[in-house]
């Protein structure tokens, strides 16, 4: 029996054996450090494969390239026109994000090919030090459009290893995450991430534009083909004759933190494509929100609506005082009784009791900023109709964020991660940025970096948020654990941290709202209360939620935090963690920096030097951490004042579900 692994220029995948016959249909891209290697391979009948080493050991096996398209072969019987190589070390500057400075250091290879049908494609292939990545460019000579049947990239796991994921749902990512040996897994969305041996991996997208979402299913054993999300009809994409696909991904480090200090995602988009960015703001808000989901609140109008002018000034007086920037008002506008029903809603008219233009004028002298909240249901066409007035009338009145949301099926049995659904994503972002107006996803198509091209593109949801606490049995301190080396990866994320009334269900009295699965006791925080202060720091997002009911931070000591937190970072590290277990994040914005270390449910003790602070500067270190009784009494923190410079090391105390919290403001000299 002849072990395929063995052969010399033959290789299995899945159950084709390739035989190359080629050292020069064998091109090879090696990162600027020589440890990874990403090889691009053409057999006899001109069928593409690609592979990975890293330090010389096989990291992904040869895997197949390719499309399945009605109208022109984007599969086989290419030959090698042309190869060129290009070397890249280059800085730029992002208006916002985790990291203002980014340096993007990488070798390129293209390979340009064409088949007898005259297909042409370039391959483009780039090596980085935290990974690699790849993409097509095709143009299928003539065709009015193509109509994609599949995706046939494969990715062949050289050997077995641990994975965390989402099962790959094309309608939803609000999912429970699976630690699985990667031979366990039958499906995953993106980004998926493993770890082989010493080393940790993730795959994802980059740069997904008019094109259905890609998850993982398997194949066979070790081996994975991406799948697209159908359109209702089973077609996968409608594209132009010339069209290029998103980067396929892999994030590659010796250290699960090093996943979460890659900027690998954001160096494969194109650059901004505005100049004057002046009126994107990072900030912090507070909401008419988590009401709505325990049901002391309505969307609706009614005696108990949420969105009244009378509440609306109470939330801004609250914010302006508070060293808050931004309001969110959900259920301010009519239609709210159509919700999963006939999803028409009315984005431009507010509900009786909600005075929109006086509440914008009293904004303007409080200087906060009003947010609205469009809820679509899924009834894209209609949200498509109104898109431009609307955002023009939200510009006029000076309101600069809108969040969206799309609860409910996307009407024409479309699925939510379908191209259909991408590309009207992308309507909003376009539509948005001609109106100056900053976008908040909910229910969105994954991150796959295009902030840096759109970077009114701020944050979105896709994960279980804070919502899934207030009518499910929750989110675990394991997920939150596990939520920084997967969804987090693509980017920010709005998951609304900061509950401070963690047992809120039981406070509920005899409201009718009994929770979703009809347990009301079911329904708590997991966490301890100095973990969701140190949320705000763990889950990176350039606008960050306060999102508990305004009264339940009133003179809360702990609050102070978020009075002090300033989510417009220059600077952000992950200096410690293992997936699903813990996790402490670092930033810097301004002078000061912020610290937020959580772990899962074992109480975990870290010793944790400061020498990410800047030297020679002394620093007062506010910590907001567990108490030896937090376990038992989640709420109980104590909060701790010390000088500290970048020579000291802290001892990071947590109780199990907890964390720790920390400003260093510096003092000065
Ligand atoms: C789901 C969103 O995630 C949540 O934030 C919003 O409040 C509801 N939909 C209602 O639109
Ligand atoms: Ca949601």
């Amino acid at each position: 029996m002849i072990n395929p692994r063995k052969l010399i220029g033959a290789f299995l995948v899945g159950t084709t054996v390739f035989v190359c016959s080629c050292e020069k249909n064998n091109v090879k891209t090696l990162s600027p450090d020589g440890r990874t290697r990403l090889q691009f391979c053409l057999n006899k009948s001109g069928e593409m494969t690609y592979s990975i080493e890293r330090d010389g050991n096989a990291f992904v096996l040869p895997s197949s390239l390719g499309f399945e398209a009605e109208q022109g072969n984007l599969k086989d019987g290419f030959v090698i026109r042309d190869v060129y190589k290009k070397v890249v070390d280059t800085t730029w500057i992002q208006p916002w994000g985790q990291n203002k400075t980014i340096r993007d250091i990488h070798n390129e290879t293209v390979v340009e090919m064409e088949n007898p049908q005259a297909v042409k494609l370039i391959f483009r292939m780039r090596a980085y030090n935290e990974g690699v990545a790849f993409r097509y460019e095709w143009d299928a000579n003539g065709s009015d459009s193509l109509k994609i049947s599949d995706e046939l990239t494969e990715f062949n796991f050289a050997n077995d290893g641990s994975s965390w994921s989402i099962p790959g749902d094309f309608n939803t990512y609000e999912l429970k995450y699976r630690k699985l040996p990667l031979s366990e897994v039958a499906d995953a969305n993106t980004p998926f991430t493993f770890k082989v041996g010493n080393t940790y991996g993730s795959v994802h997208e980059a740069a997904l534009y008019d094109f259905p979402e890609m998850c993982l299913y398997k194949k066979d054993s070790l081996s994975f083909k991406a799948e697209l999300a159908p359109l209702p009809n089973g077609v996968k994409a409608y594209v132009p004759s010339k069209f290029t696909t998103a980067w396929r991904t892999f994030q590659i480090g010796d250290k699960a933190v090093d996943l979460i200090n890659s900027d690998l995602i954001l160096n494969l988009n194109e650059p901004a494509k505005f100049d004057d960015m002046s009126w994107i703001k990072p900030q912090k808000y507070i909401g008419v929100w988590w009401g709505l989901h325990l049901g002391s609140h309505t969307w609706t109008m009614g005696p108990k609506h949420g969105a009244t002018t009378e509440n609306a000034v109470k939330h801004i007086d609250f914010a302006a005082a508070n060293n808050i920037q931004g309001v969110l008002f959900e259920g301010w506008n009519q239609g709210w009784e159509n919700w999963g029903k006939s999803q028409h809603f009315d984005y431009m008219t507010p509900y009786a009791d909600f005075d929109m233009d006086y509440l914008a004028d009293y904004a303007r002298q409080k200087g906060v900023d009003l947010w609205m909240h469009n809820e679509t249901g899924g009834n894209i066409p209609e949200y498509e109709v109104q898109l431009d007035s609307m955002m023009q009338k939200y510009a006029r009145l000076g309101i600069q964020t809108i969040k969206t949301g799309y609860a409910g099926g996307i009407k024409g049995g479309y699925l939510h991660h379908s191209q259909y659904v991408v590309s009207h994503y992308q309507r909003v972002v376009e539509t948005a940025a001609k109106n100056k107006i900053m976008l908040n996803v909910h229910e969105p198509i994954k991150d796959t970096g295009i902030r840096r091209t759109w970077p009114n593109m701020m944050t979105r949801e896709g994960a279980r948020g804070m919502e899934w606490n207030a009518w499910s049995e929750g989110n675990t301190s394991d997920y939150l654990c596990t939520l920084p080396f997967v969804r987090l990866l693509g980017g920010p994320m709005d998951y609304t941290p900061g509950i401070f009334d963690l047992d809120y269900s039981r406070a509920r009295g005899n409201n009718d709202f009994n929770g979703w699965n009809g347990d009301n006791n079911s329904c708590y925080i997991k966490t301890t209360l100095a973990r969701q202060v140190a949320n705000w720091v763990i889950i990176y997002s350039p606008l960050q939620m306060a999102s508990d009911l305004i009264e339940n931070y009133d003179s809360h000591p702990a609050f102070q935090f978020f009075i002090d937190y300033n989510p417009d970072c220059d600077w952000s590290k992950a200096v410690a963690g293992e997936i699903g277990d813990y996790i402490v994040m670092v930033r810097r914005s301004a002078d000061s920096f912020y610290l937020g270390a959580g772990t899962n449910t074992e109480a975990r003790t870290i010793l944790q030097p400061l020498d990410f602070l800047q030297p020679e500067i002394t620093y007062e270190a506010i910590i907001y951490a567990d108490t030896p009784n937090s376990e038992k009494n989640p709420k109980n923190y104590r909060i701790e004042n010390l000088r500290v410079t970048s020579v000291d090391t802290l001892t990071l105390q947590m109780a199990s579900n907890g964390g720790q919290a920390i400003s260093f403001i510096p003092l000065s000299n």
